[in-house]
């Protein structure tokens, strides 16, 4: 996505794919979402083409290539064929993160840290045909220091941990996750690294992490394509903004 300075927000519009998906229909159509998405403010749009393809297929990512005027962040396992699909249609950015075919979201971050030699090789041509690297982890220092190592651009730091507390009301388990996030996101920062934020985010908790100095961008999915069915895609994609814009001092 374009540097304009301010909190990019990417929006993830696999669970359009999901609703189409679960009446094996022509629709919901993901690409008119994402288009609707782009005139509500969005400033990238995010499809994770998992191996099981639950959601997103791979006619989706041609239509989304195709269609979109706002550059598409390409969220895909390390595997064989999904390097290869991602160097055929080459999109702005490619977000590497865990799948495990039995989880029903991405549940953590990548160990890049314990597979760094197989990494820095599995990303290495993506970096060559012009994408934005993205690795998909947890605030571990280990993992951050890791990522520099290899050489990926970015790294998007998992929110679920502090999502998932806050709303058990395990407000002090919320709050020490929310300072490892921030401590992370400052270390990034200082390596040189683009910092991404992002899972499980809603209008409840956007503002503390869209208030890192440091956070560049945040992809967000489920809950608006959840609020989305009560107040319509586009503006609940710009109260999202709003809330966002408002965190920052800028
Ligand atoms: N970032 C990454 C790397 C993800 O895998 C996902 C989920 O697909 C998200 C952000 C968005 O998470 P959510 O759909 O919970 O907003």
């Amino acid at each position: 996505m374009q540097d304009t300075g301010k909190l990019r927000l990417g929006v993830n519009i696999d669970h359009v794919a999901t609703v189409r998906n679960a009446r094996g229909s022509a629709y919901p159509d993901p690409l008119r979402a994402a288009l609707l998405a782009e005139a509500a403010g969005a400033d990238g749009i995010t499809a994770h083409l998992r191996e099981d393809r639950r959601h997103i297929g791979d006619v989706d990512i041609e239509a989304l290539m195709d269609g979109l005027t706002t550059p598409l962040n390409f969220e895909m396992a390390a595997t064989d064929e999904m390097q290869a699909i991602a160097l055929r249609h080459k999109p702005h950015a490619v977000c590497i993160v865990p799948e495990k075919r039995e989880e029903r979201t991405t549940e953590g971050g990548l160990d890049v840290a314990g597979d760094d030699n197989r990494l820095a090789g599995f990303i290495a041509p993506l970096r060559d045909a012009g994408c934005r690297v993205s690795l998909f982890i947890g605030h571990e220092e280990a993992q951050i220091r890791a990522s520099a190592r290899i050489g990926a651009a970015v790294v998007e730091l998992h929110t679920g941990a502090y999502c998932d507390y806050h709303y058990a009301g395990e407000f002090d388990k919320r709050d020490t996750e929310l300072e490892a996030l921030r401590e992370g996101a400052a270390l990034a920062h200082s390596l040189g690294l683009e910092v991404h934020a992002g899972h499980g985010l809603t209008y409840e908790t956007v503002k503390p992490i869209a208030a890192f100095p440091e956070v560049m961008e945040l992809n967000i999915g489920h809950f608006l394509i959840a609020e989305a069915i009560f107040l319509g895609l586009e503006p609940a994609i710009a109260e999202m903004r709003r809330l966002m814009d408002g965190a920052r001092p800028d």
